[in-house]
Parts: structure tokens; C-alpha cells; sequence
């Protein structure tokens, strides 16, 4: 790809072992509710797995800025944001599993999935009053005003058919990346931190969040299904026209438009979209559009002082690259 040689990360806690002691026990005894059905949603979505992203993006964030006060609210509260939407998306989505695991709503129904979201968030809201830091929740309220417009505009695309590239990274950036910037950006808010370097850290969490999701969506159509845990082509399934079929639109407007509209596609379907990405080099041209937010997003760490939390918040942003082709 030429790009940014993609590196091995070590995924283990290692380098930030609170992540899996104190943030894993307070994330519990959060979500402590009488009430057994939140109870049980909860234990099963926050506390079953989860690759806590996230809060690492905003713990790294913190200790690359020398640790920042409330540092562990932060990281909470982005977690339980982000399950929330996890809940209503999955219900929005019609997904099959989450996590590994039956999606929550075909479990519990949909009653009880959406109004344990707002449990969630009800949590969120607590968090960010622990904080005291008015900023801090202004900076979550554009975030949650975003990742909502996303998830939306995400629906009005499909139903006015209405595709482009602009409308794709407006979406993606509405209902993803919003919520990492607000990861690392809250980190340098909490630290006071000057403003070349909360401008570095806000443009690291947008940049990551954008290969984040163009490398997720890219999968989705690329992937193997091993490695998914689910079917290949659920977006072109459900007529969600990313990066990657947006080009490949322009490849063969007739077949693929077809396909994309038709809604339902089969295995055949898929295959076909999956050899005309390989032959049409759209699949190493969508690989290399993530590679240039991956740049971006390291570029943008330059403004912090080297140490041990900045090259591993570069090893996150260089493991986007890692397994795409
Ligand atoms: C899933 O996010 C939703 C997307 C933005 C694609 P993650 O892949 O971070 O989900 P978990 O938290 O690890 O389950
Ligand atoms: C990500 O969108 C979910 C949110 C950002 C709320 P998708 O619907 O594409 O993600 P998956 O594939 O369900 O994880
Ligand atoms: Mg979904
Ligand atoms: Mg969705």
C-alpha cells in the first residue's frame, strides 16, 4: 500500500493496567440497578466484552498530557455513551449478535433495549457531574448531538437514496468519529492543556475515528466472515452504501446499482461485489484512503511531547492498517 507500513500492536493491557482493574470494577458497580432486567441487559452488553477502545483512547490521551484529573470519569463515561448506542443501533440496525453474543433487543425485546440505553446515558450524565467540568459536559453534548444526527442521517441517506462521498464522511464522522475526538479532546479539556495541543489531540480522536470506521465498514463488505463473526455484506444487505460501494457505483453503475437497491443480496451478490473491488483496484483504493487517515492521525500527535502513552496511541491508529488485505 506504500502508505504506512501497518505494525504489530501489543493488545495486551500492559501498558495501562487500570483499564482492566479499576475501570472494569467501577464500570460495574455503575450499572448497579435494583431493577433486574437493567440488571441483566447491562451485565450482559458493558461487562461481557468489548474491546474498550475508547476509554483506552481517552486514558492514553490523559497520560500522554502527564495524567489529568478525573481522568477514569472520562474514560466511563465514553464507554457507556458508546454502549448506549450500541443498544439503539443494533435494535435500528436489525443486527444478528454484538459482542459475540445475541444482540440485546432480540433477547429482551425492544421495550427494554432502548430504555436500558437511556439507563446508560442516565449514567453518563452522572459521570459528567462527578467531573464539575461544565466544559466537559458541552464537549459530550455536541458528541451525543452528533453520534444522534449520524445514526439518522444514516437512515435519510438510504431513503432518499441520496450517495456521496461527502454525505459518506459526514455520517461517519457524525456517529463515530465525534465520539473518540470527544475521548481525547475531554482529555486535554480535563488538563488544561494549551490549545495547539488540545487541537492535536481532537484532530488524533477524528482522524482515528475516521479509519476506524472506514476500516469497520471496508471489512464488512472485504472481511471473512471468520474474522467478522458474522456474514459478510450485512451493509449491502441492508441498502448502507459505504466508501467502498460508493466507488464501485462508479465501476458499474448498472450491476452494482442493482444490487444495491434491490436490497436482500445474496451470496452471489456479494461475491460479485467483492471480485469487482479486487479487479477494479477499489479495494487497494479504499485501503489507502484509510492508510491517509491513519497518517493523519499520527502526523497530528507531533504537537504532544514524545513518551510511552503517545507511541502507543500512534500503535492504535497504525493497527487500522493491520489485516486489509
Ligand atoms: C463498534 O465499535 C461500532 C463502530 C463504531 C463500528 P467497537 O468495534 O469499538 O465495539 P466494541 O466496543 O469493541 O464492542
Ligand atoms: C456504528 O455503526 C454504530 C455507531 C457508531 C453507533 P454500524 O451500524 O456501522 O456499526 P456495527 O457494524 O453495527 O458495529
Ligand atoms: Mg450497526
Ligand atoms: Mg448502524
Amino acid at each position: 500500500m506504500g502508505i504506512l507500513e501497518p505494525v504489530s500492536v501489543e493488545p495486551s493491557l500492559s501498558s495501562l493496567p487500570e483499564l482492566g482493574t479499576t475501570f472494569e470494577r467501577r464500570l460495574r458497580s455503575l450499572l448497579q440497578s435494583d431493577v433486574e432486567f437493567i440488571q441483566l441487559i447491562e451485565d450482559d452488553l458493558v461487562t461481557a466484552g468489548g474491546k474498550r477502545i475508547r476509554p483506552r483512547l481517552a486514558l492514553l490521551a490523559s497520560r500522554a498530557l502527564g495524567g489529568v484529573p478525573h481522568e477514569m470519569e472520562l474514560a466511563l463515561a465514553v464507554e457507556l455513551l458508546h454502549s448506549a448506542t450500541l443498544l439503539h443501533d443494533d435494535l435500528v440496525d436489525d443486527a444478528e449478535t454484538r459482542r459475540g453474543r445475541e444482540a440485546a433487543f432480540r433477547k429482551y425485546g425492544n421495550a427494554v433495549s432502548v430504555l436500558s440505553g437511556d439507563y446508560l446515558l442516565s449514567r453518563v450524565l452522572f459521570l459528567l457531574a462527578e467531573t464539575g467540568r461544565i466544559e466537559l459536559v458541552h464537549l459530550f453534548a455536541e458528541a451525543a448531538r452528533q453520534l444522534a444526527e449520524g445514526e439518522v442521517l444514516q437512515f435519510q441517506a438510504a431513503a432518499y437514496q441520496e450517495y456521496s462521498e461527502a454525505q459518506y464522511l459526514r455520517i461517519i464522522e457524525s456517529k463515530t468519529a465525534a465520539l473518540m475526538r470527544a475521548a481525547t479532546e475531554g482529555a486535554a479539556l480535563l488538563a488544561e492543556a494549551p490549545e495547539p495541543m488540545r487541537a492535536a489531540l481532537a484532530d488524533f480522536g477524528r482522524e482515528y475515528g475516521l479509519a476506524f470506521q472506514m476500516r469497520d465498514d471496508y471489512l464488512d463488505l472485504m472481511g471473512s466472515a471468520d474474522l467478522l463473526g458474522k456474514p459478510v455484506g450485512g451493509d449491502v444487505r441492508e441498502g448502507k452504501v459505504t466508501l467502498i460501494t460508493l466507488w464501485l457505483l462508479r465501476e458499474e453503475p448498472d450491476g452494482v446499482g442493482d444490487v444495491l437497491l434491490r436490497r436482500g443480496a445474496g451470496e452471489g451478490d456479494v461475491d460479485y461485489l467483492r471480485e469487482l473491488a479486487q479487479r477494479t483496484g477499489v479495494a487497494a483504493r479504499v485501503v489507502e484512503a484509510i492508510g491517509k487517515r491513519v497518517q493523519a492521525a499520527v502526523k497530528a500527535l507531533a504537537a504532544l511531547p514524545p513518551s510511552e502513552a503517545r507511541t502507543s496511541l500512534e500503535g492504535l491508529a497504525l493497527a487500522e492498517l493491520e489485516r486489509l488485505q
